[in-house]
């Protein structure tokens, strides 16, 4: 696991972002085809802090629909403005949910997630995607999380 991406045992949540973004800017950069730049941030992130779901929701026909991920079956279509994710869609901004049961109208797909965060992906400003992180503790996401969750999709423009 977190031993292939060269992130020492017991390292601070802030160290291994630290570790990661370079790596994942160098995966990034030689690749431009977004589906699979998605599959590899996604893959990195579950595998360096162990979240319970890492996936990406792509803004197709005014919907949010399933794309590349890692973890659990998820729910495949959520709507503009529903759950988390179509809320963070049309704030156009990052949700931290530290509680998932106290966010109105959170989708649950998966039981045993307690805890949330989703990020925009932008595209010349718009919405085209969004990234959503699950945990299966509660409190799990923080302005950290956000800062540089926010810096790894924009590599995805
Ligand atoms: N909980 C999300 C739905 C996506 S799954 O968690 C993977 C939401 O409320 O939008």
């Amino acid at each position: 696991m977190a031993e292939d991406l060269d992130i020492p045992y017991g390292e601070s949540k802030e160290k291994i972002y630290r570790i990661l973004f370079p790596q994942l800017q160098s995966l990034t950069r030689g690749e431009s085809d977004l589906i699979a730049n998605m599959a590899n941030i996604a893959s990195v992130l579950r595998e360096a802090f162990g979240f319970f779901w890492v996936g990406f929701y792509r803004v197709m026909e005014g919907r949010l629909v399933l794309g590349p991920f890692q973890g659990p079956l998820a729910c495949t279509r959520i709507t503009y403005g529903k759950g988390v994710c179509g809320t963070a869609w049309k704030e156009e901004q990052s949700i931290i949910v530290p509680d998932v049961e106290q966010f109105p109208g959170h989708i649950a797909c998966s039981s045993l997630s307690r805890s949330e965060i989703v990020v925009p992906v932008k595209q010349n400003g718009t919405v085209i995607a969004v990234l959503d992180v699950d945990s299966d503790r509660l409190d799990q996401f923080d302005e950290v999380d956000r800062h540089y969750l926010e810096k790894i999709v924009a590599l995805l423009s």
